[in-house]
């Protein structure tokens, strides 16, 4: 049997991409429109989940995404994601947001999620994804707890299937 191929988690990692909030960025207590921050975070996700199946790839699912703090005018949005891991077909990407005040450079951490993402083939349908190679003791932390958060996702489906079906 031919080993699976693997990849490195900074082989498709974001590191701090920024973005400057604008008055049209802002909800109407004058702070960071949350819709906008998951928006950016969906898409950034999507790169490292493309970078490294180099598939096309959609979102399945987003989990714990926590705004911890506001971020506010004129501040500068910081952008960090790395693949957790990957199984067959789908890939836990992680996302964190620090919210940066240009005149201090004073730093807060305001946002952290994980995204699933599964990679299609030209029928549009799952297709096999690399082995992630996790390298540093942060990266093999975050795989370890990647995986438990899968068996999370997996029997919280199941309930909602049960429910559904009205078996619960
Ligand atoms: C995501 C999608 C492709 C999965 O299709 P599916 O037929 O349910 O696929 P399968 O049951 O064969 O599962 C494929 C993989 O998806 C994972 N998956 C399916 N639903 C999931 C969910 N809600 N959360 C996390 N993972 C999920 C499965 O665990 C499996 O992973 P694995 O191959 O690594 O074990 C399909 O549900 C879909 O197209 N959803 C819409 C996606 C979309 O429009 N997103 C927004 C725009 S990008």
């Amino acid at each position: 049997m031919t080993k699976k191929p693997s990849k490195k988690v900074r082989e498709s990692a974001v590191d701090n991409h920024t973005y400057k909030i604008f008055p049209n960025d802002l909800n109407h207590y004058g702070t960071a429109f949350g819709g906008m921050i998951m928006a950016i975070c969906d898409r950034i996700a999507l790169v490292v989940a493309e970078r490294h199946s180099r598939k096309t790839c959609v979102t399945a699912s987003v989990d714990s995404m926590h705004f911890l703090r506001p971020a506010g005018e004129g501040d500068i949005l910081l952008f960090n994601a790395a693949i957790n891991r990957s199984w067959t077909t789908s890939m836990e990407i992680g996302i964190r947001v620090e919210a940066e005040r240009f005149q201090t450079g004073e730093k807060r951490h305001i946002v952290s999620a994980y995204f699933t993402f599964i990679a299609l083939d030209d029928h549009k349908k799952p297709t096999e994804v690399p082995a992630v190679e996790p390298e540093t003791p942060l990266e093999k932390r975050r795989y370890e707890e990647a995986g438990d958060r899968r068996e999370s996702r997996k029997k919280d489906a199941e309930v909602r299937v049960k429910k559904r079906t009205n078996i619960v």
